[in-house]
């Protein structure tokens, strides 16, 4: 069953893609990324691969055969690979040019090498830069895209506000060599049309940084990039580990990349202050983050400049067993399928060849299991269906309906046959009216609209639609539960049934009266209207 999804989405991929080259390169235009010749949307989905490690090799050849790796990539429906690199590997002489075999014999990992040797025994004795290149190759040829971020200097687990690779002037982190690398890892890839873009640096952090030195090194970096390569898209970030680019609404970047400039943002659930995704109200948690969000960085993408934004790292615990990131994830799928956001999660690697001083360190965020075999989630595709779409297009000249979308479970509300309702995988979606509060929620081109029937029992399709038991209205500070009310007046929510994984329900409504100090766990209710005008 899962497999024949893969399938499925294997094809549209295809189909959406031809061959990359179609596509590419790309530009901006407002806040969307395009296809620079057709001016349609293309929408980032990406995955983090890790490449910036001691070993500066892309983790889990060890594991699995390159070729295997970038399929699955593509077969769990992502269009492209953020790669990370760090800048010695492309400057200094004893990073770039010593071989895989090597760099893995100096830090002692037999084992590792082992795997390659069985896996790709040609990758080897390739240099370390020819290796990467090798995944940026491969990468293309099953139509990925790819964008290439300098993630430290220093080969290292990032990131920490002392380990030297924080700031421009950090220990290891000299802004001529940065510069060097940035404009040596432009020209290296100019010509491979996979490459669409370069973030300049990841999480610029710690007690060195500062706005002023961020525009001097930032205009600097960018333009030799564009320079290089007027081809990618200049991917810049902003202070305090990727979350606040709030100064630019003040002070605007100030130069002219030609349609090629997008901002990147990481969000996870330790971004904010801590311990707020495990205890307190999680209405009022998801609405002040969400809120602290478009303040620090969402403001990009509106205003009179729009610029894209693209949330280059979100993650969670893929093993579920990590309350905060649980609640955490929920609030960021319905946060960026609502604005339809670019994005790529943290991380493909379920495994590293050393991290923390351990050989084969496990990555509990990892997309993929610590053999590299399976999704570490077994619902990863159901959960993370809506945000891998493409849901809104511009360019597309179609009226705005809404999906109704269930964060927590991945799932979106279809209307199917006669069996009616039902909460189904986000591949297709039924589209709905709704106007505002106090309004219908109208199935397009239908007389029919959402019924509350009562208290525990399915919502059901119907024609009657003026009563008050048909007009909803949001009911929570999250703005993510909606309610109408039952014959006797009393406000139900819509509720996802957690005993039927497709039945949608009304329900008493959780955390109604004063949420501000509601404890428990309203995710079964939450529900997000999504704009789209995708056929
Ligand atoms: C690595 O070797 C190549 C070929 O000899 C050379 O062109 C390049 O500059 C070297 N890289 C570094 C960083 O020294
Ligand atoms: C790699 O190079 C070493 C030393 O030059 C050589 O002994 C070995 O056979 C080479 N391996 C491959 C796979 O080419
Ligand atoms: C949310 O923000 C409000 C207003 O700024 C504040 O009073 C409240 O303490 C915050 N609550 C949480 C749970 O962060
Ligand atoms: C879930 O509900 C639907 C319709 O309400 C029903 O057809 C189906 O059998 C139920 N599934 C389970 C597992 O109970």
């Amino acid at each position: 069953m899962i497999w024949r999804a893969l399938d499925t989405i294997f094809l549209v991929t295809l189909m959406l893609f031809g061959s990359l080259g179609d596509s590419l390169p790309l530009a901006t235009s407002t806040r969307w990324i395009v296809d620079a010749a057709s001016g349609h949307r293309v929408k980032l989905s990406c995955v983090n691969w890790a490449a910036h490690m001691q070993a500066m090799v892309a983790e889990g050849l060890d594991k699995r055969p390159l070729k295997e790796i970038a399929a699955r990539v593509a077969s769990l429906g992502f269009n492209c690979v953020r790669l990370t690199w760090a800048t010695f590997m492309f400057t200094r002489k004893h990073y770039a040019n010593i071989t895989v075999a090597q760099s893995l014999d100096s830090l002692g990992l037999r084992e590792a090498s082992t795997g390659i040797a069985e896996n790709d025994h040609w990758l080897l004795n390739l240099t370390l830069v020819e290796a990467y290149e090798a995944v940026v190759n491969e990468l293309g040829a099953q139509n990925l895209m790819v964008v290439l971020d300098n993630h430290v200097s220093k080969p290292q687990w990032c990131c920490g506000n002392d380990d030297g690779n924080g700031f421009f002037g950090d220990m290891y982190f000299d802004p001529e060599e940065w510069l060097q690398g940035l404009t040596i890892v432009a020209k290296r890839f100019k010509g491979k049309p996979q490459v669409v873009g370069m973030s300049m640096r990841n999480e610029l952090r710690g007690p060195r940084q500062n706005k002023q030195d961020w525009y001097r090194y930032i205009q600097r970096g960018a333009r030799k990039i564009h320079k290089a390569n007027p081809n990618v898209l200049v991917i810049v970030s902003g202070l305090n580990y990727d979350t606040d680019l709030s100064f630019l609404g003040r002070k605007p970047l100030g130069i002219d990349l030609d349609n090629k400039l997008v901002y990147e943002a990481h969000w996870y659930s330790f971004s904010g202050q801590q311990g707020e995704w495990e205890v307190q109200p999680l209405n009022w948690v998801c609405a002040n983050a969400t809120r602290r969000i478009d303040e620090r960085v969402g403001f990009v993408t509106q205003g009179e400049n729009p610029v894209p934004l693209f949330v280059s790292e979100f993650g969670v615990d893929q093993r579920g067993v990590n309350q905060a990131d649980n609640q955490f994830l929920s609030c960021f799928l319905a946060f960026a399928t609502e604005r339809d956001l670019d994005w790529a999660i943290w991380a493909l690697q379920g495994s590293y060849y050393l991290r923390n001083g351990q050989a084969g360190f496990e990555e509990t965020y990892g997309v993929l299991d610590i053999g590299w075999d399976h999704p570490r989630n077994p619902k990863f595709q159901e959960r993370f269906g809506l945000i891998q779409e493409m849901i809104q297009d511009p360019s597309l000249l179609v009226s705005t309906y809404y999906i109704m979308y269930h964060p927590q479970s991945g799932r979106c509300v279809q209307v199917k046959g006669k069996d009616g309702l039902r909460a189904s995988y986000c591949r297709k979606w039924s589209r709905w009216i709704h106007n505002g509060e106090g309004t219908p929620i109208r199935l397009m081109n239908t007389a029919l609209c959402l019924k509350v029937v009562g208290d525990g029992l399915p919502v059901t399709l119907s024609t009657d639609c003026s009563g008050k038991q048909s007009t909803w209205k949001s009911v929570s500070s999250s703005n993510l539960q909606i309610a109408a009310m039952d014959e006797q007046g009393r406000y139900l929510c819509l509720e996802k049934s957690s005993s039927n994984s497709t039945t949608i329900l009304t329900k008493k409504c959780l955390c109604l009266d004063d949420d501000s100090n509601c404890y428990v766990n309203p995710q079964t209710q939450w529900f997000k209207l999504i704009p789209s005008n995708l056929n």
